[in-house]
C-alpha cells in the first residue's frame, strides 16, 4: 500500500513544529503539505486528489474549523478530515462528528494516539474511494456544478449584463445542462428587470434553513425563467441583505452546486461577506472593467481587497474588458498591464443601442448585435460557462503582464 498521504492545516508554528517531529517518527505515513488559512487548506485538497487525511487546527481561520471540515466533506467526501483540538471530550467530538469530522485528536498528540487515529481516518478515506470510484467524485450525491462569480470593478461596467448573457448562453447552448443563476449584489440586485421577469422569492427565503436546503425547498426560492436559467434573486429589502451571512451563502451555494451544473453568481460591486465568500467558493473569478484608468484602478482595489480578505489570489482572477473597441485610447495589453492580472482573449464590445432595445423590450436573450451575442458566445467558452473546459485550462487569457 502507499504511503498514506497526509496534509496539515493551521497557522500555528509550534503546532506545525510538533506534528513535523512526531510525524517522522512514524512509517507508512507522509506530511505532504502545509497550509496556514482555511482557504490554502482547501484549495490544496481540492487540487491535489491522493490526500487521504487532513488534521485542521481548531484555531485555523479565516473559515472556521468546523465550517472548513463541512467544505471539505461536501468537495471532497472521501478525504478524512480530524480536528486537533486543545481539549479533547466528548463534546470537541460531538461537534466535530457533526461537522463530517472522522475524529478529534490532541494538538499534542502521543505516537501511538497519533498512529491509531491516522490509521482509522486513512482506512476509512481509502475504503470510501473505493466505494465511490477512484476519488474523483466531488460533491455528496456524485454531482457538482462549477461556480462561476463575476463581480464589477466599479458600477455600471456590465455585470448584471454579462451575468445574464452568459446564463442564456450556457441554457441555449447546452439544453442538457441544468444552469442557475444568483444574484448577490444584495444591496442593488435587478436581475428581474433584465430578464422582464416578477418573483416574490428570493435567497432571504433561504436563510433561515440553510443547512439543511432540499430540492423542493429550492425549486420553491428559485424562479424558473422560460429560456432555460433558473433564477435565484436578491432580497426584496435590501436591509435584509445583511442577513446573508458568509455561511449561509456557503452553505446556499453548495447546495447549488450539488443540483445544477452550471452557477453563474452576479457579485455586484459592494462586496458583502456574501459576495467575498462567493469569491472564493467559484471555479472563476471574472472582473468586468472598462477601459479607463479610474476603472483600472477601481479593479486594483477590488483585487486588493480580495487578496487581504485571502478569498482570491490575484493569479486565478480574469479580468474582462467589457465596451473595449479599437478607438478606446487604452487597448488590452495596455490594461493587463496596469491590472497585473490575467484578461481574457475576449473582450466585450459596446452595444448600447441593441441592449436597450432589448432591455426596453423584456428580453435580453435577444440582442440585436451580432459582434456583441459573438463575444459573450466566446467569452462562455473561456469562462467554461458551457460546461467545457478550455484547451489549456486557463481560458487562454492573455498573460500576467505584471504591474508597472
Ligand atoms: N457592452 C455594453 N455596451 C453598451 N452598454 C452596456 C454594455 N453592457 C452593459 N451596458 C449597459 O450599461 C448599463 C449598466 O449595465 P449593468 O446593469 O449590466 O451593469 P452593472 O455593472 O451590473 O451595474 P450595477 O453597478 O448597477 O450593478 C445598462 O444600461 C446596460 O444596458
Ligand atoms: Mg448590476
Amino acid at each position: 500500500m502507499n504511503d498514506i498521504r497526509i496534509l496539515l492545516g493551521g497557522d500555528d508554528q509550534e503546532l506545525v513544529a510538533t506534528f513535523r517531529a512526531v510525524m517522522v517518527e512514524l512509517t507508512g505515513f507522509e506530511l505532504v503539505s502545509f497550509g496556514r488559512t482555511s482557504n490554502e487548506v482547501l484549495g490544496m485538497v481540492a487540487t491535489d486528489q491522493d490526500v487521504d487525511v487532513v488534521l485542521i487546527d481548531e484555531n485555523i481561520g479565516p473559515v472556521p474549523a468546523h465550517d472548513l471540515v463541512r467544505e471539505i466533506a461536501m468537495r471532497r467526501p472521501n478525504c478524512a478530515a480530524v480536528l486537533l483540538c486543545t481539549t479533547v471530550d466528548e463534546s470537541a467530538l460531538t461537534r466535530a462528528l457533526e461537522a463530517g469530522a472522522r475524529g478529534v485528536l490532541s494538538r499534542q498528540p502521543s505516537l501511538e494516539e497519533l498512529q491509531s487515529r491516522l490509521s482509522t481516518a486513512a482506512e476509512w478515506s481509502r475504503g470510501m474511494s473505493r466505494w465511490i470510484g477512484g476519488g474523483h467524485v466531488e460533491a455528496v450525491g456524485g454531482r457538482r456544478g462549477r461556480i462561476i462569480a463575476l463581480a464589477g470593478a466599479k458600477g455600471g461596467t456590465g455585470v448584471t449584463t454579462l451575468a445574464v448573457q452568459l446564463a442564456l448562453a450556457a441554457s441555449s447552448q447546452r439544453p442538457d445542462r441544468s444552469v442557475c443563476l444568483v444574484d448577490l449584489d444584495l444591496q442593488a440586485g435587478d436581475i428581474p428587470s433584465y430578464l422582464d421577469m416578477v418573483h416574490r422569492r428570493s435567497i432571504a427565503d433561504l436563510i433561515e434553513v440553510a443547512g439543511e436546503i432540499t430540492g423542493p425547498m429550492l425549486a420553491d426560492a428559485l424562479f424558473a425563467h422560460g429560456e432555460g436559467p433558473h433564477v435565484l434573486l436578491a432580497p426584496h429589502e435590501a436591509e435584509r441583505g445583511e442577513d446573508v451571512t458568509a455561511l449561509a451563502t456557503r452553505q446556499i451555494l453548495a447546495a447549488l452546486r450539488s443540483r445544477y451544473d452550471i452557477v453563474i453568481v452576479d457579485c455586484g460591486t459592494f462586496m458583502t461577506e456574501a459576495s467575498v465568500t462567493a469569491v472564493e467558493l467559484a471555479d472563476r473569478v471574472a472582473l468586468t472593467v472598462m477601459p479607463d484608468l479610474p476603472c483600472l484602478r477601481a479593479a486594483k482595489r477590488m483585487v486588493g481587497l480580495w487578496t487581504r480578505l485571502d478569498a482570491r489570489k490575484s493569479e486565478d482572477i480574469i479580468a474582462v474588458l467589457t465596451r473595449q473597441s479599437r478607438k478606446n485610447e487604452i487597448q488590452p495589453d495596455f490594461a493587463a498591464r496596469i491590472l497585473g492580472l490575467a484578461l481574457a482573449k475576449t473582450t466585450i464590445p459596446p452595444a448600447f443601442r441593441a441592449l436597450e432595445k432589448a432591455i426596453n423590450n423584456g428580453s435580453l436573450g435577444r440582442v440585436e448585435d451580432d459582434g456583441f451575442r459573438r463575444a459573450v458566445l466566446q467569452l462562455a467558452g473561456e469562462l467554461g460557462v458551457l460546461g467545457l473546459e478550455p484547451a489549456d485550462g486557463g481560458g487562454g487569457a492573455r498573460t500576467m503582464t505584471g504591474t508597472p
